[in-house]
Parts: C-alpha cells; structure tokens; sequence
C-alpha cells in the first residue's frame, strides 16, 4: 500500500491507474477507523482494481470547535489498517495540502438539507460537499463508498453529484456523470451500537447505555405495526429522555436527544402517515455524556 501525503503524488498515481484502464473506488473517511469503514473496502475491492481511501479530518465540516479538536486522530493505526485490509493508497493530506486556498463554493442542496442534521449544524453538510468534491476531482473514481450510519450525508453527496452533472462546463464532467455512488450498511457491535469514531470518547459505563439507542429504535419498528407515527415519534423522546430515571442509571449518563425524524427515504422529509412513502427511516441524533451519537433504522 501507497502511502501518499500530497496531490501532486496522488495525481501522478491516478494518471498511471487510468493509463491501465484500472477502475478506482474511492473511500472518504475522517481515519479513527473501524469495521463500519472496513466494510466499506471490502466492498470497493470486491468492484474495484485500485482504492484510494482518504483520511483527512476536514475542518470546514464541523461547526464547532471543540467537536474537531476533541475528533479522534490515529493516523499510523489507520494506516496499518489499511494496508491489512487491502487498500491500495492511503491519501493522508495536510489541510494545507486539501485547501492551499480558501474554497468559498456554497452548494444548494434543496430541502434534503434543510431537516434534521441541517438546522442543526449549519454549514456542515456545505463543508463535506466541498471536501468529497475536491476529493472526487482528484481521484476520479469510478465508485464512491459511503456508510448509511450518516443517512443524511448520503443525500447530500447525491444531490452534490446532481449538482455536479448539471454543471457541464467543467473538466470532470464525463466522471461526474458515470460515477456510482454506493451506500453500505451501517455495521454494529454485537450489543447493536452503531460504530462511528466517536464511541472511541465514551466511558465504560456511557459505553454500556449507549445500545438502548438502538434497542429503542427497534421497538419503535415493532410499535409501528399498530400506532400512528406522531406517537412512534413521541415515544421515542420519552422513552429516551426518562430511561435514566426508569431504569435507575445515574443523572451524568442520562441521554439527550437533539431529534428524532421518521421520513420519506428519498425526500427526508416528515411523513404523517406510514403509507405516505414507499421507503420509511427513521434518523436519530441523542447526546450522551457529552458525546453526539447518530443512528438510524428502516421502518419500511
Ligand atoms: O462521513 C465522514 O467521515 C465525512 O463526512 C467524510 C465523508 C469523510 C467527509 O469528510
């Protein structure tokens, strides 16, 4: 495996892969890496001759300060991951390297964008457009991975590549306009917590309340085979926000949901009635100890 920390080598790299007609599968990530980024190249090397997986924490995709420097960094772990998982190029740049200027492109994603994650974290999903399409200019990949833990994200990148098609007169429009992208399922420890970078900052014990997230997402989906969606909706927060109560666990380790949205799969947006789309998720974001955590699960 490659080990490359600039675009110049990156470029040099793809020209060459091109030149051999090999397809490329790119994986983005933010590196902490886990099985839920495996999966994901595992599934670009099954569909893929070469895969680039980038690790780069991007700073213009969090809206708060002390959420990006608290994000998990272990980029020589990453790497020997990578290489033992079967990546071919780890892309490994300085921010100075990804963004020697200032990128000021403001995207409109439409309503996918304006529920959910996007109110609450302005500027955010603006930030990983730009970084996944600089990303994409530079590998131009024949496949983008992507997990559906961050469902919403998935939208986005969706919309970006409507964007970017619709666009015509720039150098990249014939990638743009082939390039698949490929959602993945989120993948879970045994105890159903969704893996994601940030479990990494949980205590033991926060650790060991987290899986009632999905547990109560679970029930939900039993719930709704009988009660109407608002009420699905509202259970959900109630029984999140007492559980600590109910169940005895101490006030620090109580969880906070910031929202819960049961929604169209496409669209994402609210439903009222289960048959008002022909695909329904419900996306969830719920605090604890500190520690944002994201999941969703499929109704329909
Ligand atoms: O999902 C992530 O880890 C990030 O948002 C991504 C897609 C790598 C862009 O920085």
């Amino acid at each position: 495996m490659k080990v490359i920390k600039t675009v110049a080598e990156l470029r040099a790299e793809i020209s060459a892969a091109k030149q051999q007609n090999k397809t490329i599968g790119l994986v983005p990530t933010m590196g902490a890496l886990h099985e839920g980024h495996l999966s994901l190249i595992h599934k670009a090397k099954e569909q893929n001759d070469l895969v680039v997986v980038s690790v780069f924490v991007n700073p213009i995709q969090f809206n708060n300060k002390e959420d990006l420097e608290k994000y998990p960094r272990k980029v020589e772990d990453d790497c020997a991951l990578l290489e033992s998982n079967g990546a071919d190029v780890a892309f490994v740049p300085s921010v100075d390297e990804m963004y020697p200027e200032p990128v000021n492109d403001v995207y409109d994603f439409g309503p996918v964008a304006e529920v959910m994650e996007g109110p609450q974290r302005p500027g955010h999903f603006n930030g990983v457009a730009i970084v996944v399409r600089r990303l994409f200019d530079l590998v131009e990949p024949n496949r983008a991975y992507f997990g559906e833990k961050d469902f919403q994200q998935i939208a986005i990148i969706r919309r970006l590549l409507e964007i970017m098609r619709s666009e015509t007169c720039h150098p990249n429009i014939e990638m743009y306009r082939n390039l698949e992208l490929v959602p993945c399922p989120i993948v879970r420890a045994e105890d159903g917590l969704a893996l994601s970078s940030r479990n990494a900052r949980l205590s033991k014990e926060a650790r060991n309340v987290a899986p009632n997230i999905y547990a109560t997402l679970q029930q939900a989906v039993e719930m709704s085979e009988c009660e109407d969606v608002e009420d699905v909706k509202q259970w959900v927060m109630d029984t999140l926000e007492s559980f600590h109560e109910v169940n005895d666990i101490p006030e620090e380790l109580r969880f906070e949901p910031e929202y819960f949205e049961i929604v169209d799969d496409t669209t994402l947006q609210p439903i009222s009635r289960w048959e008002d789309a022909k695909g329904v998720v419900g996306c969830i974001t719920v605090w604890l100890t500190g520690v944002r955590l994201i999941d969703m699960i499929r109704f329909r």
